[in-house]
């Protein structure tokens, strides 16, 4: 098990450094497969679509997209670039 959690984490950092997004931040709110409800107030991030993702993630950080919690998500994503964030948003989801 301790194996298995360690090749996560692994991978994470791997998909992280190629796409300049430290996902490891992320997966505290919404778990390593993105498929936890961050606080009980996201969507089920692994099963949104790549450019639902986009959009997400440049809207939070324009101010542009979001619920009750938004505020905190632009806190997530606003020191990295459109491009890391569009690159990144391949890289989860479906
Ligand atoms: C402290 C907890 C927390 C962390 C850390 C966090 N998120 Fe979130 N995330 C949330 C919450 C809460 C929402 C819903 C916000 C709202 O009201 O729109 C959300 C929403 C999202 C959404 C859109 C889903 C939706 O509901 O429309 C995406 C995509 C996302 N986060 C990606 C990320 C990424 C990428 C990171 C790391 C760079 C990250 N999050 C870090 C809590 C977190």
């Amino acid at each position: 098990m301790k194996k298995i959690v360690m090749s996560i984490v692994a991978l994470t950092a791997t998909t992280a450094l190629m796409a300049g997004v430290n996902a490891g931040a992320c997966a505290g709110c919404h778990g390593a497969d993105w498929s936890k409800v961050a606080l009980g107030k996201s969507k089920d991030v692994s099963a949104m679509s790549h450019a639902d993702i986009a959009t997400a993630l440049k809207g939070y950080k324009a101010g542009t997209y979001g619920g009750p919690m938004k505020g905190l998500m632009k806190g997530q994503v606003s020191k990295y670039s459109d491009a890391d964030l569009d690159a990144f948003a391949q890289t989860i989801g479906k």
